[in-house]
């Protein structure tokens, strides 16, 4: 991890909420530290139990799916089943509420495949890695898929072909989807300051969006911890998600 520039050091909680003012459009990269209030592990924290002996990297791939089906499918299950007992934090809140009093002035970027951007109430929120809460058929379907539901399974599977449902996020290795990716990258492109929310910055695209938007617009990293954008933030906030967002983003704002 690299240490902010000194610069960026010393800017306040009061400068930042300036620059929220004074911005025309904002972008928001968020990460899974975004979601950690809430409840839900950050991706690099969540093996515990039986999990424990697997890395996420070695899971959340399609040669991983494609060996052991159920186990990978299981893992999904779990952390699907997680999700769903768990709520938005004051930070989801924070910027729904924020895009809802000013319209088309904030974008939500977003890695996590939890939902819980959306179900805080935030609008058109760009998903660069799917979604955990929805399945999709591993190979292109086939007629016989289509034209019935799945039997069920761990995974459930065609019952003619035998093609499997996964789960419609993407797998380390696999592309982005397109749109979704040439949405934020034009987000990037258009905003006037970017705050970056509990990201660790080491997944590219995702960490790319911050950096080239850097070049153009103010970057802001929100974060308890060091991160690999503070070399390429212009103000570094150490605190988190949670606590800082309702008040870069509160009402006088
Ligand atoms: P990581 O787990 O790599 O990083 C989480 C970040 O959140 C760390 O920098 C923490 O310091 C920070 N953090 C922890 N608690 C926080 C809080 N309460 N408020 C703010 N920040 C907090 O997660 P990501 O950066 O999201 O991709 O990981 C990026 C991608 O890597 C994931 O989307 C996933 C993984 O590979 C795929 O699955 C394709």
């Amino acid at each position: 991890m690299k240490e902010q520039s000194p610069a960026a050091a010393h800017m306040t909680l009061a400068t930042v909420r300036g620059w929220v003012r004074d911005a025309g459009r904002i972008a928001l990269l968020s990460g899974a530290g975004m979601s950690a209030e809430s409840g839900v592990p950050t991706f690099r924290d969540a093996q515990t139990g039986l999990w424990a002996r697997f890395r996420p990297e070695e899971l959340a791939t399609e040669d991983a799916f494609r060996a052991n089906p159920a186990t990978v499918w299981d893992w999904y299950a779990m952390r699907r089943d997680m999700v769903a007992k768990v709520a938005p934090n004051a930070g989801h809140a924070a910027v729904a509420a924020f895009q809802q009093r000013h319209p088309n002035r904030l974008t939500v970027i977003t890695q996590n495949v939890d939902g819980l951007h959306q179900r805080a109430g935030s609008p058109g929120v760009l998903a660069l890695h799917g979604s955990l809460l929805e399945d999709k058929w591993l190979d292109a379907p086939r007629p016989c898929c289509l034209s019935q539901p799945p039997l069920e399974g761990r995974p459930p599977r065609c019952a003619v072909c035998g093609n499997l449902r996964r789960p419609a996020v993407v797998w380390f290795g696999e592309m982005l989807p397109v749109d979704v990716l040439a949405a934020a990258e034009a987000a990037a492109r258009a905003c006037d300051l970017m705050l970056v929310v509990g990201t660790s910055g080491v997944v590219y695209p995702a960490a790319g969006l911050a950096r080239s938007a850097a070049a153009t617009a103010r970057m802001v990293v929100v974060n308890p911890d060091a991160s690999d954008l503070d070399d390429a933030a212009h103000a570094v906030l150490r605190g988190t998600a949670a606590a800082l967002l309702p008040q870069l983003l509160q009402e006088d704002t």
